[in-house]
């Protein structure tokens, strides 16, 4: 493989799932019954987001996922190709695509019932690990494990085999499996991507001793998302807070997942760690101006319309 490494830019690891939102008449209680108005179907996941974003963006983005032998992992691999997200590495297994049904009524209530389906049953002999390993930077982000622990199990071991930069969205999902748990990953981790409230729920302490916290754990870059705050990033020598842009937020569904894809597309073409941090607020402000977790999320051209590239 020497001489094979860096040839492709980002390769996400997480969830692939597919949100069936639907507009109906109520949600029903117990024994009741209500009626669907209309339906959409939107391919999410929280790193395919980022991945969707950094491939929109002109990088050379790959996934490691898992979609079921259904219709609806027929759609969520199209989705992917039509995005220029490359597929080689995403698993097609027997059984149900990842799921989010989501009901929302004229007032805008909302339940939701998600099906984690194949998402949690990435055993690490399914990887083709050499592929992998041909990336710059792997993105991990959170899998539910509701039907097993084999996905998060071979996210531990690829981040400790590989010699490859990680970043790491842990979500509210992996902070609440609490430091332990994560502090296999986070010892190899070069970007560590958590919001304010769930760095501080991992250590227990406020977010600016947390990041100090974190790089003595061994991450290179802390940076932490603060909504409409921005971001405060922190690398073990110097710390930057970056204001947010001042946008009218339409919708903030991820925003989270934009902002990871802005900052490293910006860590990638080596941009100083306070302009990643403005690309990161920039591509979620973009973002959260349009309703959905991807409508918003730019192509390279209109990035650069914004003079900060
Ligand atoms: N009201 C806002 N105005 C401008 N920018 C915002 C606003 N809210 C969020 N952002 C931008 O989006 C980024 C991510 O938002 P936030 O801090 O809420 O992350 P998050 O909680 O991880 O989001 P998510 O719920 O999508 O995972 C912020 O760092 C900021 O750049
Ligand atoms: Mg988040």
């Amino acid at each position: 493989m020497v001489g094979m490494a860096d040839e492709f830019d980002v390769i996400g690891f997480g969830a692939i799932n597919l949100d069936k939102i639907y507009m109906v008449d109520k949600i029903p209680g117990k024994d009741e019954e209500g009626f669907v108005l209309s339906v959409e179907f939107h391919p999410g996941g929280s790193a395919a987001n980022t991945i969707v974003g950094l491939s929109r963006l002109g990088l050379k983005a790959s996934y490691i996922g898992k979609v079921g032998s259904d219709s609806d992992g027929d759609f969520l691999l199209k989705d992917f190709i039509n995005e220029g997200v490359d597929t080689k590495t995403i698993i097609r297994a027997e059984g149900r695509s990842g799921t989010a049904m989501i009901f929302v009524d004229r007032d805008g209530n909302r339940a939701i019932l998600v099906d984690p389906g194949v998402n949690d049953t990435i055993r690490y002999e399914e990887i083709d690990v050499d592929y992998v390993s041909r990336f710059r930077l792997m993105h991990l982000t959170s899998f539910i494990c509701k039907n097993g622990e084999d996905s998060f199990i071979s996210q531990k071991k690829l981040v400790n085999e590989l010699d490859i930069q990680v970043s790491f969205d842990p979500g509210m999902i992996y902070v609440e499996r609490g430091m332990g748990d994560l502090k296999d990953i986070l010892k190899n981790t070069t970007v560590f991507l958590p919001n304010r409230r769930e760095i501080e729920l991992l250590t227990g302490m406020d977010y600016i001793t947390s990041a100090h916290e974190l790089v003595t754990m061994g991450v290179d870059v802390v940076v932490i998302k603060l909504g409409e705050e921005g971001c405060y990033i922190f690398d073990g020598k110097k710390e930057y807070t970056v204001p947010a842009y001042s946008v009218e937020a339409v919708d903030s569904t991820g925003a989270g997942d934009a902002f990871n894809a802005g900052f490293l597309y910006g860590y990638l073409k080596g941009k100083s760690l306070e302009e990643c941090g403005k690309l990161g607020n920039l591509v979620a402000a973009m973002n959260i101006k349009k309703v959905g977790a991807r409508a918003g999320l730019p192509k390279e051209d209109e990035l650069k319309e914004f003079g900060e590239v």
